[in-house]
């Protein structure tokens, strides 16, 4: 990738130069109709099909940029993401960072029989925070969560908007280089699309590079400046958000949001 930052006022944050990844999947043979019982067993050992989920997908990423990533159900997007945290590993092709990566997912490490509070304690140390920078944060994890007395309950006591929102303040907290997105903001109300909003721009803000997944077009037209399209593990489309957007609405036939103003956020 010799010429891909060249003429852009930006420093590069992320770098994806022609990354390939594929699965490997087991018994997923189709066989045809009538075939015996004994080609049916033997679908379940030893055959191994490779799912090529993304292809050659090459783009650079800037500090200071807030991008957006379409596409249909399947197409790569949480695997390309996934491969940028560095959760799985490439077939082909290269991924720089200028810092740390993070996918917003503190998921695993959460425990549904403890309280909201007992929780950021152990989100925030799963995403490598020091128990001061803990202690430093944790009111602004709470205020962002904006949960109420929830906080004190175990979270399986929570709706699917409140844990949502108690996990993106807590992966939030930890300030990545680049934060990545998947989804997390489908199942918020507007007020924590709003607040969701307003952290996603003060990321920006401070120069980290913020990669969003979702598939509600006003998300995507509201957060981000600029758009990625994959398709069947290709990127079809890389540009100004209204473009790409105005390009994947002509060629899948879905409405997109109409534009609403979105106050500027300085890159530094
Ligand atoms: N663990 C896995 N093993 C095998 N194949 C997988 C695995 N995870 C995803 N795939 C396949 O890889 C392709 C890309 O999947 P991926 O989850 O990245 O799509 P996506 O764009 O995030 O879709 P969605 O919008 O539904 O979240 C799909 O064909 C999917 O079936
Ligand atoms: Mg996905």
């Amino acid at each position: 990738m010799a010429d891909a930052t060249a003429g852009s006022p930006l420093r590069p944050s992320l770098i994806v130069d022609d990354v390939h990844v594929h699965y490997r999947t087991f018994g997923g043979r189709r066989l045809p109709d009538g075939a015996s019982w004994t080609s049916r067993l033997r679908r379940h050992v030893g055959a191994v099909d490779v799912v090529r989920a993304v292809q050659g997908v090459s783009f650079v990423a800037h500090h200071g940029e807030s991008i957006g990533l379409i596409g249909h159900n399947g197409s790569g997007k949480s695997t390309l993401l996934r491969a940028i945290a560095g959760a799985l590993p490439t077939a082909k092709g290269r991924i720089y960072a200028d810092g740390t990566a993070s996918l917003l997912g503190v998921n695993a490490a959460l425990m549904r029989d403890l309280s909201g509070e007992a929780n950021i304690v152990l989100g925030a140390l799963a995403l490598g925070l020091t128990p001061a920078q803990i202690r430093e944060r944790y009111d602004d994890i709470v205020d962002l969560a904006g949960i109420g007395d929830f906080l004190h309950l175990p979270m399986r006591a929570y709706s699917s908007g409140m844990g949502a929102r108690l996990r993106f303040a807590i992966s939030t907290a930890s300030r990545p280089d680049i934060l990545m997105i998947d989804e997390a903001l489908a199942t918020g109300d507007a007020e924590f699309k709003q607040r969701s909003g307003e952290r996603v721009a003060e990321i920006v803000e401070h120069a980290g590079t913020v990669l969003l997944v979702s598939h509600s077009m006003s998300t995507i037209r509201s957060m981000c400046d600029r758009v990625l399209w994959l398709d069947h593990g290709r990127l079809v489309a890389d540009g100004p958000t209204a473009e790409v957007l105005e390009e994947y609405a002509e060629r899948t036939g879905r409405p997109v949001a109409r534009p609403t103003p979105r106050p500027k956020t300085p890159v530094s």
